[in-house]
């Protein structure tokens, strides 16, 4: 055979293989035996290997085998990779649907929901560029994640090419799905290890989400993975389609399979059954689920929708109830959190729930042991609920033996000694040493988690050892460590000590939202760093903020304002935010660009009834817009839109000078026509 003849061929074999793989991976419905597969895929590998040059990108046969990766990169993804909120009842879902209904300000009746499995893996993008694929990343933090394309590569069914589908390929598709792996091909993982005398995974999702991020794709290729996508980032507009429900029955016809067959459509009433259904079917599927999601259908609707810091309005998980199991408590710990809280934490006698092991429980407080009546040596129910850390939900009094004592927490700091303070507010009671070792320690702790600062082997066990050679004054003093210092530590090799270094190099340049979260202040979460780092732009911004300014955020109350008021005029805080930029640590202003900035920088607020629209889809429309709702009538203010029976707003706007627009103008304003 001579070359153009064998580049003929392996046109043919290539589109032969692709169809098939199309029918065994997407359709589940095989036309040839896996030995007539064989056959075929061994010839197209013959003649690549005969012939280098006709060995390219989308061939099948580069699904398995790439060469190792030595790091990942980052991918930021063009639309964040946002989370869901969650409901656990009926009830609560029905509020959601109450909120979108308002949110619309549309009857609840009228709505469409579309709902599929919640599957239990974990999530990424894939990037086709007409038709081929060109990039795979995890979801990581949602806007930067991690490039994993030569993994995903490796993912049977996961398409190198797409099909031409029910039309051409789009110019650009980013294309979101869940990795995970089947309940059987998990089982006969374990089985070859146990056999190899090799430890267990513990559960599918853990293993599909390391298996992921194994930095030799051929190691990636050895395990079971498999892919159901359930959604794009946006759809291509000459799809021209108008619901979720349509998507999910596209995606297929290019390749990307989808959960169609274990969908359904309907009203939130017939959204319930469903629930119901699925709930009752749960352990007869071939992989775990741990819900289902519902979307408002109508594309239309999702996009008047819009999305809130971290999650769409348009979209609820609706949780399973959690997995729960009996064993015994053996012992109740304290433990200093980085507020200085003390928590109760049960001890438990290992047991295996829903496939996690579980050793540990919070008790969360002195009320909530006193009020269920928590004792040492009791039978306990524990209840898993996802990520969550495990609960204890109650005692099995008939099981408690006897000569038990009530659990109180001691009138000292388990780990400094000074005297601890009971906080009626917050229910905590509280070690008030600033410079305890195990605040100093957990702070540290959260710093360089993977949701903050995200250095990667800086874990407890360095964290420790470095305390005790007062290395780590402050976490300023983690950008100063050198090698020598690494190296004079016990179980630090040249290679670790190199990886941790270059993590925190790494880290110096990261996005705002999470640095604020890593500083660890007191009721700022992962959301309302993201809200401040929206809002603020840059640390500085967000270190002269007064409480006003923050209360003027709608999302911020009086008692976060106050705590970061403090935080920033703590003098040892400044002294730490000032060694942190000297040691060339560069928070990134993380600012989403908004769809439109026809209102950069002007402020609204709203007075009165809305008829065409809902306040909330008013204020959602001004942020989108890039403009700011406040929430009072000031000299400041740019617009103050009146609405049907305004109030006093109207007269003090009025008299400071304020421009009014009525709901039309301020529509024709944010649409701009
Ligand atoms: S839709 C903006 N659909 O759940 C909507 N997510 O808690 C984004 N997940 O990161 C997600 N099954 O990894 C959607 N049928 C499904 C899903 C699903 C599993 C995961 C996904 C996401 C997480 C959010």
């Amino acid at each position: 055979m001579n070359r153009a003849e064998a580049a003929k061929r392996v046109e043919d074999l290539k589109a032969e293989i692709r169809f098939h793989n199309r029918q065994y991976y997407v359709f589940d419905d095989p036309v040839i035996s896996d030995g007539e597969y064989d056959t075929l895929f061994r010839e197209l590998c013959a003649l690549e290997e005969l012939h280098p040059g006709l060995r390219v990108a989308d061939s099948p046969t580069q699904k398995v085998g790439a060469e190792p990766l030595t790091a990942f990169g980052t991918v930021r993804h063009r639309l964040p990779m946002l989370s869901l909120n969650n409901v656990a009842t009926a009830e609560e879902f029905h509020d959601w649907v109450g909120q979108v209904a308002s949110f619309l300000n549309a009857p609840a009746s009228g709505l469409r929901f579309t709902a599929e499995p919640k599957m239990d893996g974990t999530a990424v993008e894939i990037v086709y560029l007409r038709g081929v694929l060109a990039e795979a990343s995890t979801r990581g933090d949602g806007s930067l994640g991690e490039d994993v394309t030569e993994n995903v590569k490796t993912i049977r069914s996961v398409p190198l090419r797409l099909s031409s589908g029910s039309g051409v390929w789009p110019e650009r598709l980013e294309a979101r799905g869940e990795v995970f792996i089947g309940r059987r091909e998990f089982e006969s993982l374990n089985e070859t290890r146990s056999r190899a005398g090799e430890e267990l995974y513990a559960n599918p999702r853990n293993t599909a989400a390391g298996s992921l991020k194994q930095l030799d794709p051929r190691l990636t290729a050895s395990r079971p993975l498999d892919i159901f996508f359930y959604g794009v980032a946006e759809s291509p507009p000459e799809w021209k389609l108008g619901s979720h429900w349509e998507l999910l029955q596209t995606l297929p016809t290019f390749g990307l399979k989808t959960m169609r067959e274990l969908s359904a459509r309907g009203t939130s009433g017939q959204i319930l059954e469903y629930q119901a259904s699925m709930l009752e079917r749960r352990e007869t599927l071939a992989f775990e689920i741990d819900g289902i999601v519902v979307k408002v259908d109508d594309h239309v609707l999702q996009d008047r929708l819009g999305v809130r810091a971290r999650s769409p309005r348009w979209a609820v998980a609706y949780k399973f109830p959690p997995r729960q199991g009996t064993t015994r408590l053996e012992k109740i710990g304290v433990q200093v959190g980085r507020t200085g809280a003390l928590t109760p934490v049960a001890h438990l006698e290992p047991v295996n729930i829903g496939g996690v092991v579980i050793q540990r429980a919070t008790l969360h407080n002195q009320d909530e042991v006193e009020r269920k009546d928590i004792r040492e040596g009791d039978t306990v129910l524990v209840e898993r609920a996802g990520d969550v850390i495990p609960r204890v939900v109650k005692v099995i009094l008939d099981k408690r033996p006897s000569g038990t004592h009530p659990f109180r927490l001691p009138k000292e700091c388990p780990e400094c000694g000074h005297t601890v303070r009971f906080d009626p507010d917050e229910v905590v009671t509280r070690c008030v040493n600033m410079s305890c070792p195990a605040q100093r320690r957990a702070r540290l702790e959260h710093f360089v988690s993977r949701r903050a600062m995200d250095i990667e082997g800086f874990g407890p066990k360095l964290i420790e050892r470095l305390l005790v050679k007062g290395r780590l004054e402050s976490v300023a003093d983690i950008f100063t460590l050198d090698r020598d210092t690494l190296m004079s530590l016990e179980l630090m090799a040249e290679k670790s000590s190199a990886n941790v270094l270059e993590a925190i190099e790494r880290s110096k340049v990261t996005p705002l939202h999470r640095f604020i979260h890593a500083l660890g202040i007191r009721h700022v979460g992962e959301a309302t760093a993201e809200i401040l780092a929206n809002q603020f732009g840059s640390l500085a911004k967000l270190a002269e903020a007064t409480q006003d300014d923050l209360e003027e955020i709608d999302e911020i109350g009086p008692k976060v304002a106050e705590s970061l008021v403090e935080f920033f005029s703590d003098d040892e805080n400044r002294k730490a935010l000032f060694d942190l930029e000297k040691a060339g640590v560069r928070p990134l202003a993380s600012k989403p660009v908004p769809v439109s900035s026809s209102l950069e920088g002007k402020s609204f607020l709203f007075t009165g009834k809305l008829t065409e629209l809902s306040r909330d889809e008013a204020k959602a429309l001004v942020k989108r817009s890039g403009g700011r709702v406040v929430s009072s009538v000031s000299k400041s203010l740019d617009f103050l839109v009146v609405g049907d029976k305004p109030g006093t707003k109207v007269k003090k706007a009025e008299d400071l000078g304020v421009a009014l627009m009525t709901e039309q103008e301020f529509l024709t304003e944010v649409r701009g026509v």
